[in-house]
């Protein structure tokens, strides 16, 4: 009789366990930014851009636009339907330029949001931030999940009404 207990109660641990893996969001995947053009430019002289949709375009609903553009008469037109081209494709005849457009866009749209809210955790000056070394980009991975279920209601209030060039809702 005990051991029946006992495997009940096991199976029923067991199911719960199941049930809040079950609910938790799937696990966040960090995408490399590496463009093919900075390559040619010569090697690398800080790691690679690893950074999160989820958290961005998700969690705090940054619309795709305000990252991904095709401009047809000023307008931009882009959409998911639309492939997605490396930035250098249009951007960057030199490294410099090329540079210039990734940190603009990302670094712009943090540099603001700082501006509103100083505590708000957006990379700026901490380049190790952003230029994520391969070796720590599960541990990352990791830390923002667990983020993700703490969102800062300030930060998502200043993102639905920025107004920055090239952000678009
Ligand atoms: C908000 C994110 C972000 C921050 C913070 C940031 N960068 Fe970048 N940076 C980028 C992105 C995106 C690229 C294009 C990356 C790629 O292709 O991997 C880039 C590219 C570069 C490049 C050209 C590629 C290379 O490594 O030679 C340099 C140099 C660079 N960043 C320096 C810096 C320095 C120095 C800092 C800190 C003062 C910094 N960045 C902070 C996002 C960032
Ligand atoms: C914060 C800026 C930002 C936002 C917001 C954003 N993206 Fe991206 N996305 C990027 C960058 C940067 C890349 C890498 C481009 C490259 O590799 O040249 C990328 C790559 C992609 C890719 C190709 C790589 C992959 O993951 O398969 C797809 C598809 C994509 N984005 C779709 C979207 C869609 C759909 C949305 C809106 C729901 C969105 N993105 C929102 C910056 C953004
Ligand atoms: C329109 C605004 C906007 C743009 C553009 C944008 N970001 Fe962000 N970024 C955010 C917000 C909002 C957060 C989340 C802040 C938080 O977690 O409280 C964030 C957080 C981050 C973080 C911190 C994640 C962490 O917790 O360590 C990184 C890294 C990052 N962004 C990289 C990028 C890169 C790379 C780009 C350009 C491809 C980019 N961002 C473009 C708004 C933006
Ligand atoms: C199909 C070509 C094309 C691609 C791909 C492209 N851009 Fe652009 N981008 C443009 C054009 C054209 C403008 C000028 C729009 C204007 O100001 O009228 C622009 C403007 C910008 C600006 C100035 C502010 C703004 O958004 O208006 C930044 C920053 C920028 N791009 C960064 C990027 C980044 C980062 C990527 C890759 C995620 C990218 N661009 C991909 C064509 C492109």
């Amino acid at each position: 009789m005990r051991k029946y207990y006992f495997i009940l109660l096991i199976s029923a641990i067991v199911l719960i366990v199941v049930q809040v893996y079950a609910q938790q969001k799937p696990p966040v995947e960090l995408l490399e930014i590496r463009d093919s053009k900075f390559e040619q430019f010569g090697p690398y002289r800080h790691p690679p851009v690893w950074f999160s949709h989820e958290l961005h375009a998700e969690e705090y609903q940054v619309t795709c636009n305000s990252c991904h553009h095709l401009y047809k008469n000023g307008q931009n037109i882009w959409t998911p339907k639309r492939e997605v081209q490396e930035c250098s494709d249009c951007h960057g005849k030199t490294k410099q330029e090329l540079t210039i457009a990734y940190h603009m866009k990302c670094w712009g749209c943090h540099k603001r949001i700082k501006e509103i809210y100083l505590p708000a955790d957006v990379p700026t000056i901490e380049c190790d931030r952003c230029h994520i070394e391969k070796t720590k980009v599960s541990k990352e991975e990791k830390r923002i999940q667990k983020k993700l279920r703490h969102k800062q209601k300030k930060v998502e209030e200043i993102i639905k009404h920025l107004k920055i060039k090239g952000f678009y809702r």
